[in-house]
């Protein structure tokens, strides 16, 4: 079974979470684009969803699925959403497309976050893929040292700018022994919009396609 294959089917799981009536947080990256792909075919059934990003509203739209900003949604029932790496206590590194800080708002806005990822996503620590920070582009240089002075090794991701306007920079080599102690951390140095970790809001359900079938840790 392809990595793709398990992405679909931890995607199409998630449609179980989904009730009739619900406008639908939804993520961002290839897991959350099958997930997009399957909530086209109950689009009757929904009220509409809101985006964590540009680029998932416009898949969204063109399969015919009404987008509505969070401001006017208010509080939403469910988000699903992807991840770089998830360890069994829920806790993730996301925003390897860059769309964490939206991401991090619509998963806050939201009652119940499942995640879904092929079972090469799982970790005992997380930490081996490059933790990503967004931050103000004035910030860049004053916002590395500190992530130097932390023990990580900031990467600037060339060429990309967020849907926010802003910067991200790659963190590698962090030892995330205690992610929610570093995800307060990290939001605390100035210039940084959001960092990558959700451990103080962790998924509530984690769906991870494996060759076996869909694996659900909660
Ligand atoms: C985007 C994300 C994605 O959820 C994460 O990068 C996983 O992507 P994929 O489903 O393509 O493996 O956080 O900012």
């Amino acid at each position: 079974m392809t990595q793709d294959e398990k992405k679909r089917g931890a995607a199409e799981a998630a449609l179980d979470y989904i009730e009739p009536g619900w406008v639908v947080g939804v993520g961002t990256g290839s897991t959350a684009n099958y997930f997009i792909d399957a909530l086209a075919r109950i689009k009757g059934k929904l009220d509409g969803a809101v985006a964590s990003s540009n680029a998932s509203a416009e898949r969204l739209k063109k399969l015919g699925i009404p987008v509505l900003d969070l401001n006017a949604a208010g509080s939403l029932p469910v988000y699903v959403d992807g991840a770089d790496e998830a360890t069994r206590h829920l806790h993730l590194v996301k925003g390897g497309g860059g769309a964490l800080t939206r991401e991090k708002i619509v998963a806050a806005a939201s009652t119940k976050f499942i995640c879904i990822a092929d079972d090469s996503k799982l970790v005992d620590l997380l930490g081996k893929f490059p933790l990503p920070i967004e931050v103000i582009p004035m910030a860049r240089s004053l916002v590395a040292r500190k992530l130097v002075a932390l023990g990580g090794d900031p990467v600037w991701r060339q060429g990309f700018t967020t849907d926010n306007g802003n910067i991200i920079l790659d963190v590698h080599n962090l030892k995330i022994l205690n992610p929610v102690e570093l995800e307060g951390q990290l939001d605390h140095i100035t210039g940084v919009v959001t960092n990558g970790l959700f451990a103080r809001r962790p998924a509530d359900v984690l769906l991870l396609g494996g060759a076996q079938g869909v694996e659900k840790l909660t």
